[in-house]
């Protein structure tokens, strides 16, 4: 029998539980200016570290002289590949089981890329005698894009690799291709598109960083960096540098974002290390903008191509896609080590369609190495892009409307778990409810109506929708690993005394206020106040073991582990209560801070007597201390849902488009913190709408790397970006042990078709069908003149 709850349980929102908007408490810090970023970190006799990086595409070392530099007063070391070489640390395996030079041997093979290191007393000394190395490059053909990568006289870029004969990294495929094959067939119409997803790159505020203090006497090294992952970092640490593990110390500090592109182990980190072990003092590399824009990994650049098979009634029956992606010089996604061209194989997961085949070709470029999840689950971004922009050329070809065929082919409320034409298994979600919340605030009659009237009139007016679930929240271990280490989670949390507590988790967080959130969900679990738990990541010598922060895992998968470890300190507690109680454990009873006698609801204890009990006064045979730790391999991922509406208003003269109204249904499951929730929509907006309307990085036919400041490459500022309407709908996520599913990349993710479909809506009529992004004015204006397409 379950005791209705009497009215001493506490007030969840008022402990800062769950759906409480509690003030992110990490901001006490960063708004005082009070963060702790690897910058900040100075240790005694600490030297600095900058990298020498090749200024052309490809080319072979002639030669390297490095004498000038060494002669500069204050050079400590000079480090140069051939050095690396000695070591064994010239190259260094990726994440994706391919290899990338950590400084350059034989070959530069894109701009940007590191071919010498100089320690020295400070970092003006070691930039000076960066250029005081003189490199001879012998020039030779550049590769900037699939095409010139896959023709047959093409220069071999990764003639490193023994037995690569050609430009293709990988090829890779998923889905019933005979099945397809026979839904093409049966199909009334065909819809094809074809696009790019241009090459982007998260630029986080704080570059990427380290400081390396290698101990000789203790033998231990501490290496303070960015990195999104430490406990993955250490591991990869101890196999390259062969040191043991239990002397290595990775410590992520604060971080000022990451994106993704704090994910991969880039050279800088491993030279640093090398060059404390050999200086035998601390060494210091901050990274400067440039140096993170062209060197270290980007998003995206995949050029896509697909067909839908429709039934005239507006069912879809098949879909193929096939993708070429362009990986630069060597193959460094970070994603499960299985899927090689990440999880774009989860489009079309939202919609009940029978069946799918995608074709994929992973080729090198000489362009920076990457593939890294911009803030999404292994380039769903792009997954998402291409359904949505799909799902409305084919609506078009149909003559349908995009909102009705839409709902004509979702997946029905009745139909979870269901298995999407490419094999996953969704968990929940009512699709077409998220649907009507959004149509229904933007008003949708009424704008189809609005544009048709200003149609008469000359204007442009469109309305796009993007409906997306995307998989969040990586593993489980059995389908999930990088390089073999399983995806799951960690938490381990150690109640006090007095009934405070320490929190840690295998998680990262990168400014998304896991410090805020994490307490919550504990807060939740055993209703102490979240002001009185500490949250603390990062730090591998005392953080369980995690894979960390990416993919929007954390809430899925850390989250799930802090529930765990609070229901197995209530466990305890509740030995300790029956014990301050005097009655057995079966007649105890829990209301939210509170265990009390069942038959006698006023008999109770707080969960913070029973912390004090855990070590003054605990029963005969129970073991002192109230802690737990818990590792959590999910069943499945998690699936939120999000519907993103745009209305916009092109200007016919300029081709510039302005974004009236933007509304955002998310449904993330149980929220556990609101107001970070909506702050992690907008931000995944704005930056959706990046990618949209300004933000890529092209490369000229020399492998010249356009995009390598914020001149060039462009973040919205509050100026530009639009003004969001955010609703939600809740369908708690059926395996999470809170119900919550991840939000964190949901909005970057399904925003971008959102607002290309609805450019694309405004210029139908007028010979376009597609736009490739970003949609710059010129583009768009282009389009609008020849009546054609702009890729
Ligand atoms: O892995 P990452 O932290 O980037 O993404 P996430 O797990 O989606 O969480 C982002 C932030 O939103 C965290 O502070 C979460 O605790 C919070 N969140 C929430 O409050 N409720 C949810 N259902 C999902 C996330």
């Amino acid at each position: 029998t379950v005791t209705e709850p009497t009215s001493r349980a506490l007030d969840e929102i008022k402990i800062g539980g769950m759906g409480a908007s509690r003030r992110r408490v990490e901001d006490n810090r960063f708004i005082r200016g009070k963060g702790h970023y690897v910058d900040d970190v100075v240790l005694p006799g600490m030297l600095h570290m900058e990298i020498l990086r090749s200024p052309v595409a490809h080319a072979r070392i002639v030669s390297i002289d490095a004498s000038a530099a060494w002669e500069i007063p204050g050079v400590r070391l000079v480090l140069t590949g051939e050095m690396m070489a000695t070591r064994n640390l010239a190259w260094m395996p990726t994440l994706s089981y391919d290899t990338q030079a950590v400084l350059a041997t034989d070959k530069v093979r894109f701009q940007g890329q590191e071919v010498a290191a100089v320690i020295a007393d400070d970092p003006y000394i070691a930039k000076d005698a960066c250029e005081a190395i003189v490199v001879e490059y012998e020039q030779l053909p550049v590769i900037v894009n699939p095409t010139q990568s896959l023709a047959p006289d093409a220069p071999l870029i990764r003639d490193d690799k023994v037995g690569q004969v050609d430009n293709v990294c990988f090829t890779w495929q998923v889905g019933d291709q005979d099945a397809t094959d026979r839904a093409f067939a049966e199909a009334d119409v065909v819809s094809r598109i074809e696009m790019h997803y241009p090459r982007s790159h998260p630029s986080p505020l704080e570059t990427c960083g380290s400081v390396a203090d290698f101990d000789r006497a203790t033998g231990k090294l501490t290496v303070y960096m960015t990195t999104q992952a430490p406990h993955i970092v250490r591991a990869a640490v101890a196999l390259i540098a062969e040191l043991p593990e239990h002397l290595i110390r990775i410590v992520s500090p604060d971080l000022g974002g990451g994106f993704g592109n704090k994910v991969p182990v880039y050279p800088g980190y491993v030279i640093s290390i090398l060059a404390s072990i050999l200086t035998e003092r601390p060494v210091k590399w901050i990274e400067d903008r440039t140096g993170n824009l062209i060197s270290t990994g980007f998003g995206r650049d995949v050029y896509l191509t697909g067909e839908m098979a429709l039934r005239k009634d507006g069912r879809i029956l098949g879909v193929r896609m096939h993708t070429d992606s362009d990986h630069g010089a060597f193959f460094g996604d970070a994603q499960p080590s299985k899927f090689k061209i990440g999880l774009l194989h989860s489009a079309f997961a939202c919609y009940d369609i029978p069946t799918a085949h995608l074709t994929a070709r992973g080729v090198y470029t000489n362009k920076a190495p990457g593939g890294v999840a911009y803030r999404c689950s292994f380039r769903v971004t792009e997954a998402m892009f291409f359904q949505e922009r799909m799902v409305q050329a084919a609506a078009d070809d149909l003559g349908m409307d995009q909102a009705e065929f839409r709902r004509l082919n979702f997946v029905r409320d009745d139909d979870f778990p269901h298995r999407t034409p490419f094999g996953f298994l969704t968990d929940s979600g009512q699709y077409a409810k998220c649907l009507q919340v959004g149509l229904d605030a933007i008003d949708y009659e009424g704008f189809l109506r609005e544009k048709a009237e200003a149609a008469k009139n000359g204007r442009l007016l469109g309305i796009g929708i993007s409906c997306m679930t995307e998989p969040l929240g990586a593993g489980n271990s059995r389908e999930y690993d990088i390089l073999g280490i399983k995806m799951f989670d960690s938490a381990e949390l150690r109640v006090h005394m007095t009934g405070k507590a320490i929190l840690r988790t295998g998680a990262k967080t990168q400014g998304q206020g896991h410090e805020t959130t994490w307490a919550q969900i504990v807060a939740h679990e055993l209703g102490i106040p979240a002001e009185d738990i500490l949250v603390e990541e990062g730090d591998t010598d005392t953080a369980p073991f995690g894979m960390g922060t990416y993919a929007s895992r954390s809430t899925p998968v850390a989250g799930a582990a802090i529930a765990m470890a609070a229901r197995k300190v209530k466990a305890k507690a509740r030995q300790l209560a029956a014990h301050l109680l005097e009655v057995s454990e079966e007649d105890v009873e829990w209301e939210l801070g509170r265990f009390y006698v069942r038959s006698a609801p006023d008999r109770g204890v707080s969960i913070q007597e029973c912390a004090m009990a855990a070590y003054s006064n605990m029963p005969d045979g129970l073991e002192p201390g109230l802690e737990a730790n818990a590792y959590y391999d999910p069943p499945n991922l998690t699936w939120p849902f999000g519907c993103y509406i745009a209305t916009v208003e092109i200007d016919p003269a300029t081709g510039v488009w302005d974004v009236l109204r933007f509304v955002a249904v998310d449904d993330c499951g149980v929220r556990i913190n609101p107001m970070i929730v909506e702050g992690q929509i907008m931000g995944g907006l704005t930056e959706a709408y990046a990618m949209a309307s300004m933000q890529f990085i092209t490369f000229d036919a020399d492998g010249n790397c356009i995009g390598s400041n914020f001149m060039d490459y462009l973040l919205p500022t509050a100026w530009e970006t639009p003004g969001w309407e955010l609703h939600e709908v809740v369908t708690p996520c059926p395996h999470h042990p809170i119900g919550a599913k991840g939000v964190g990349e949901c909005a970057t993710v399904g925003g971008p078709a959102a607002f290309v479909n609805a450019v694309m809506d405004a210029l139908k009529g007028h010979g376009v069908r597609n736009v490739d992004m970003p949609l710059l004015p010129d583009r768009v204006h282009e389009a609008l003149q020849t009546r054609g397409d702009v890729s």
